[in-house]
């Protein structure tokens, strides 16, 4: 019998579990490989982590790493030194990494030291704003990998930009788009509405996580204050990630909150409940990446509070609206949707649940 491919896949924060589990998925159709889980534990609240493995149906990760929050450095290094030991013991021909996360690039340049060869999934993605940390992340994981499956064809130009060889880039779709659209039907049936005593379309959805938007006393208090003044036209629902309701508390706004009869926080929600919100919602607040694409492909109105976007097309075709922090055009645009004035939109290309397919059909081509 011929011995299977062995393939490392590596999952690390909640944003990246939406990716993996389609790829595990269809990855059980090809049985010429044997894929491995590492899970690095960056994340590892149940509501951040244990619940997208139960609901999205993931396999117990083979390995977990337990490498917990820090600073970047610390976090990025721990993670290196755990993961080599994986792929010495394991001696992969292939590890898979997703997104822009410290482990994107720690276990990418573990790799790649080891000569083992690198697939980026979501490659080319750029916000040109080296403040966040994720850029850094993208460009360098990008430039060390070997297959680079892009979601849309911007993404496919900035890698041709940077000099990456068109060999190595494939464009395949939204990943994250597969398990939004196979987790449709399961995530309609949430109680979510009715637990918060909400109806669709008469609350906005907020989520607010990233450090340039929290870690700033000045920016978050400006966010809070724009906050107060939309809560008085309709509720605001956000789930509170665990890096904001630390800042919140070290910055003294507690007092803020408790000024907001309308404005609703509540822990973080699992996969099924956040999208079944989404879906009803009357438009999103975000900060967030993924939510960007999740909301340009249900056709909810998305406003990003951020100077910039790593996923243009949700602007140029998508719901997607920069506002970045400013409060005045945070407000303007919160009225136009409010009065029904929604910007026109489409799904971009290929998100349509098939880039799992694609990308395992190609690594099957290839290795
Ligand atoms: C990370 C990613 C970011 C992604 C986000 C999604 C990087 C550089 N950043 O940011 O790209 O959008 O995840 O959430 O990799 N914490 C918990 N429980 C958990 C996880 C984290 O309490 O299960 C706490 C940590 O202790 C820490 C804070 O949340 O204080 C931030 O966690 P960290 O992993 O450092 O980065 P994120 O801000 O979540």
């Amino acid at each position: 019998m011929k011995t299977k491919k062995k393939i490392i896949c590596v999952a690390a924060a909640r944003p990246n579990f939406m990716k993996i589990a389609p790829l595990l998925d269809e990855f059980k159709k090809h049985k010429e490989f044997k894929p491995i889980l590492v899970h690095t534990g960056q994340h590892y609240d149940y509501n951040m982590s244990g619940s997208f493995f139960k609901e999205l149906n993931i396999q117990k990760p083979n390995y977990n790493l337990g490498i917990k929050a820090g600073p970047h450095g610390e976090q990025t290094g721990k993670t290196m030194i755990e993961f080599e030991k994986v792929c010495l013991k394991e001696k992969p021909q292939l590890v898979i990494v997703v997104g822009d996360v410290n482990a994107t690039i720690a276990c990418a340049l573990v790799a790649s030291k080891l000569h083992i060869l690198i697939a980026h999934i979501e490659a080319g993605l750029r916000s040109f704003d080296k403040n966040m940390p994720e850029e850094t992340n993208r460009i360098l994981t990008d430039h060390i990998s070997d297959y680079l499956f892009a979601t849309c064809e911007d993404g496919k130009k900035n890698l041709l930009k940077e000099g990456i060889d068109k060999k190595k880039i494939f464009f395949v779709g939204n990943i994250m788009i597969d398990t939004l659209l196979k987790q449709q039907t399961k995530s309609k049936k949430s109680k979510i509405l009715k637990n918060l005593n909400i109806k669709p379309k008469e609350y906005a959805l907020l989520t607010l996580h990233r450090p340039s938007s929290v870690d700033n006393k000045k920016i978050l208090k400006t966010l809070l204050e724009t906050f107060h003044i939309i809560q008085k036209k309709i509720k605001i629902i956000y789930p509170i990630h665990p890096r904001t309701k630390k800042r919140i508390k070290e910055f003294g706004f507690e007092k803020y909150l408790k000024q907001m009869e309308n404005f609703i926080t509540i822990p973080p929600l699992g996969y099924l409940d956040m999208i079944c919100l989404l879906n009803n919602a009357k438009f999103l607040l975000t900060d967030s990446g993924g939510l960007q694409e999740e909301s340009t492909t249900l056709k909810i109105s998305c406003l990003t509070l951020r100077k910039n976007t790593e996923r243009p097309i949700t602007v140029d075709i998508g719901t997607n609206i920069i506002v970045g922090i400013n409060k005045n055009k945070i407000i303007k645009e919160t009225n136009k949707i409010l009065s029904c004035k929604n910007k026109k939109s489409k799904v971009p290309f290929l998100w349509n649940g098939h880039a799992a397919q694609r990308i395992i059909k190609i690594l099957s081509a290839k290795l």
